[in-house]
């Protein structure tokens, strides 16, 4: 997720506008910064890695000349956050710039091609095919425009995209596209500019355009072109008026971070189907290779590492230790050596205790491999292979889409290493990765059907002062990430265990309406969870179930239940079920006065006012 700006005005200069557009968009991307103006025959470009205001006090971002301009602030996903790869990125005459927010899926395919036929590249980034690629179409057919090429270009990229262009050639446009990234425009008399987000432009104008999937868009003075990429037929659209107060934009309308990012998870798990193939290929040779595998990490990290275990053994045969960082040196410490390797999965890439494991294990020659969100971060540059799981940046504190960003990361690492040693059919295989692909949209049912309920049930367990939460085999990394959840946000004191695990003493906790949450996904423990809830029921417990659409037996158990939808498989059921277990935590830190965004205690190295 980068953020994305730019303006054609009438009287102003344009350098100070974005400037102070990217600072209001920060929260999208913040290791790096750039701006292209176009001005006497010429493009202008300041950019560099840091963050804005760092950025501005060494190069001063207001000085380039010109009315139209674009503006990005980054949250690396190719290529570290080096000024290199700082957008805007040109094409070989740098009589072109382009800006992109989104991931392009065959880069590498359209950089070998365009380096075949003599294109320089100076990043590592996948958005530089965009300039070169526009570049050629308009050396091909020197008649076509600037706005032609892009539509010829975006036909040739596979990926999510919002770009932006301007050529040094055409100096009075801006020309934008859209594919699965946002972008809006927003009009003020003659003045016009685009974001990906509101927030950029709402101290100037409160009249906006949404830009859908699939739209070319050309901006000039006072003028605002809509065409379907498909066709090029022109789109007519009025502006609508935004109601929303700066502090509401930010957060997209939604009032609080928490709630906006687990609403951000279906398009989360979309960016993390595009996890890059050769970085995952050479982190599942690894896996493969390694003679003891421990993953590693914190909090909720640590429980997508917990479900990524029984990911890896029952699809990969491949047993794996996953252990809690600030414990890995006094219990693993020792047996690590040449032959280990060490998955570390930090969201952030910074968390002390994983760095301190992630040390300790390259002292004793492990292999370090990272799972993280943070390109460019300590865990980026201690890895021998790192993988970033494309979230965007997290404000909320209570980790939500990035868990389920990380489970699905994983989940892919274990069907490669599956592959890799024969391990499942390829029918087995076809099945899974379908389902895989499907699990955004799943994710969105369930916000979509699921809420209300949820916000039902916070409300009649506001007051209860405990709270269980079990499951079964993979479930059981569910229980765990619902509990965190609960207890961090909403300051309800809670349990988890493995539900057979319970009998042997945490069900003396038990009386009459004690709420246990079951997480009750349909695969092999299904009949053993059953038995674990009569027992629960038996002494007097309320029993909140989650549960597949239809599932009869469970539903004539449980007090209140969550549905589910019906064939998800076992190994990816955490990514669907922990979700409505994140929006309990939600509805219960609302009811219970807690702002969810800032629990105590808690902090986070990122806020955004
Ligand atoms: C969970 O909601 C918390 N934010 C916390 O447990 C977090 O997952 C943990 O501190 C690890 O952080 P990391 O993924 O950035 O290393």
């Amino acid at each position: 997720m980068c953020g994305i700006f730019g303006c054609v005005l009438k009287d102003e200069k344009a350098a100070p506008v974005i400037h102070a557009a990217l600072k209001r968009l920060e929260y999208r991307g913040y290791d790096s910064v750039g701006e292209a103006t176009v001005s006497g025959g010429k493009i202008w470009i300041k950019k560099d890695q840091g963050k804005i205001d760092d950025v501005h006090k060494t190069r001063n971002l207001d000085d380039l000349p010109g009315n139209i301009g674009i503006g990005h602030t980054r949250w690396a996903t190719h290529g570290a956050p080096l000024e290199v790869n700082a957008h805007p990125h040109v094409d070989c005459t740098g009589e072109l710039a382009v800006i992109h927010n989104g991931i392009i899926e065959n880069f590498d395919e359209l950089r070998t091609e365009l380096e075949s036929r003599g294109h320089v590249f100076k990043s590592k980034t996948d958005t530089e095919v965009i300039p070169h690629l526009i570049e050629e179409t308009m050396d091909n057919n020197p008649t076509l425009g600037l706005a032609n090429a892009v539509l010829e270009t975006v036909k040739k990229l596979q990926g999510s995209y919002s770009i932006a262009a301007i050529s040094s050639k055409e100096p009075d446009k801006i020309v934008c596209a859209r594919n699965e990234s946002p972008l809006v425009l927003g009009v003020k008399d003659q003045d016009i500019y685009f974001s990906s987000d509101i927030p950029a432009f709402l101290p100037l104008t409160n009249k906006a355009i949404v830009v859908d999937d699939g739209e070319l868009i050309i901006l000039s003075l006072g003028k605002v072109e809509i065409k379907k990429i498909a066709d090029g037929s022109v789109v007519p659209r009025e502006p609508k008026i935004i109601e929303w107060s700066p502090e509401m934009a930010v957060k997209q309308g939604y009032p609080h971070f928490m709630i906006k990012e687990i609403h951000e998870q279906p398009q989360c798990l979309r960016n993390t189907l595009r996890v890059q193939e050769h970085y995952a290929d050479l982190m599942s040779t690894f896996l493969d290779r390694a003679r003891d595998v421990y993953l590693v990490a914190c909090g909720t990290s640590y429980h997508a590492c917990l479900a990524a275990s029984y990911m890896f053994s029952k699809l990969a045969f491949l047993p794996t230790f996953p252990i809690i960082a600030s414990e890995f040196i006094e219990q693993s410490g020792k047996s690590v050596n040449i032959d280990s390797t060490i998955l570390a999965v930090s969201q952030s890439g910074e968390t002390a205790d994983t760095l301190a494991s992630v040390n300790a294990a390259r002292q004793r020659a492990a292999t370090i491999l990272g799972l993280t969100n943070a390109i460019g971060s300590t865990l980026t540059r201690v890895s021998r292979v790192y993988i970033g799981q494309q979230s965007g940046p997290e404000i909320g504190v209570a980790a939500t889409k990035t868990f389920t960003s990380q489970l699905s990361v994983m989940a892919q690492l274990a069907l490669r290493l599956a592959k890799k040693r024969g391990k499942v059919s390829q029918d087995e295989m076809d099945f899974l990765a379908e389902k895989l692909m499907k699990l955004p949209d799943i994710v969105e049912e369930i916000i979509l059907k699921q809420e209300e309920k949820t916000k039902q049930i916070a409300k009649k367990y506001k007051d209860a002062k405990t709270f269980f939460f079990l499951g079964r085999g993979i479930s059981t990394a569910t229980a765990f990430e619902g509990r965190l959840k609960l207890m961090e946000i909403a300051y309800v004191p809670a349990i988890a265990f493995p539900a057979g695990e319970s009998k042997h003493g945490p069900i003396s906790l038990i009386e009459p309406d004690f709420p246990v949450v079951f997480i009750c996904a349909k695969d092999e423990t299904h009949k053993t969870l059953i038995g674990n809830i009569m027992e629960m029921k038996a002494r007097g417990a309320s029993i909140i179930a989650l549960i597949e659409e239809g599932d009869e037996a469970i539903k004539k158990l449980a007090d209140d239940y969550i549905e589910v939808p019906k064939g998800i498989p076992e190994v990816l059921s955490p990514i669907p079920y922990v979700v409505p277990l994140q929006m309990l935590a939600y509805y219960m830190a609302i009811e219970r006065g807690c702002n969810p965004d800032k629990p105590r205690n808690l902090a986070k190295s990122v806020t955004v006012k």
